[in-house]
């Protein structure tokens, strides 16, 4: 659609001047959501967001890792090894987000390539081979909540959360997935932005249902399920997640 174009490309030349959003008139917003067009309130970025290549998404992403850069933002970066920034396929429609790397995450530079990993990367495989997908985990994008490994594998605490979040809301709103999982407690807890203490929320209760995460303009669904370190202990409960999984795999054909 011509019109669409122009507009996207009125739009990134907002954005290249640093403009990150326009409030649409009600009227237009009318006319916005009922085209289809973009759905947020307010929507250069995520105007922009949709419509990026695959290679504007991997230099967005590259950029933001040199932003990254030797992070010395909060005191996990003392004991760290390495920054773990996620990895994965930029046009994936599903994004995993654990907590926080491990020892083998912090030795490798790689999210999720332990233990827990070896599950979470069964689990993606498996749920690829249901009917009608094809993917496998190097097709999906991985990442965490904190991109250094908390000493001896501790939770990570809110102001180091609080520090990193930025990053992983940027990874987010550059790859523009159409669903997330959220896999565990913490992810769940920061994802859902609760002001509760940590240790009176369940992901047993949470798990299983859908909610919103928000961000600059853009509602992704987000389905909590158990950390994949779980099922070490209890390998008897993996049938959750599955069924968790299932969901989001039927969510997805319903709007492929
Ligand atoms: N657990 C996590 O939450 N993330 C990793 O990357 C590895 C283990």
């Amino acid at each position: 659609m011509d019109l669409q174009e122009d507009l996207i490309s009125i739009l990134k030349f907002y954005k290249s001047l640093g403009i990150e959003s326009i409030p649409l008139a009600d009227s237009f917003k009318e006319t916005v959501q009922k085209s289809n067009l973009i759905s947020s309130e307010y929507v250069i970025a995520n105007a922009v967001k949709i419509n990026l290549s695959s290679e504007e998404k991997a230099q967005a992403l590259k950029s933001l890792l040199e932003e990254i850069g030797d992070c010395q933002r909060c005191k996990l970066s003392k004991g760290r090894k390495n920054i773990v920034f996620g990895e994965g396929d930029v046009n994936t429609p599903i994004m995993f987000i654990g907590e926080a790397p491990g020892r083998d995450e912090d030795i490798q530079g790689r999210p999720f390539v332990g233990q827990a990993g070896q599950i979470l990367t069964s689990l993606i495989n498996n749920m690829g081979k249901e009917k009608g997908f094809n993917f496998q985990r190097d097709d999906v994008f991985i990442a965490n909540i904190v991109k250094c490994r908390p000493p001896e594998n501790r939770d990570p605490q809110p102001d180091e959360i609080a520090s990193c979040i930025k990053f992983l809301n940027k990874q987010v709103e550059v790859i523009a997935p159409k669903i997330i999982i959220s896999l565990g407690r913490i992810s769940t807890h920061t994802l859902m932005g609760l002001k509760t203490p940590l240790n009176k929320f369940s992901i047993s209760e949470a798990r299983g249902k859908f909610f919103d995460y928000k961000i600059n303009g853009m509602t992704i669904p987000v389905m909590p399920t158990f950390h994949p370190a779980y099922f070490l202990r209890n390998p008897k409960d993996k049938h959750l997640t599955w069924s968790d999984a299932l969901v989001v795999l039927e969510k997805l054909r319903r709007t492929e």
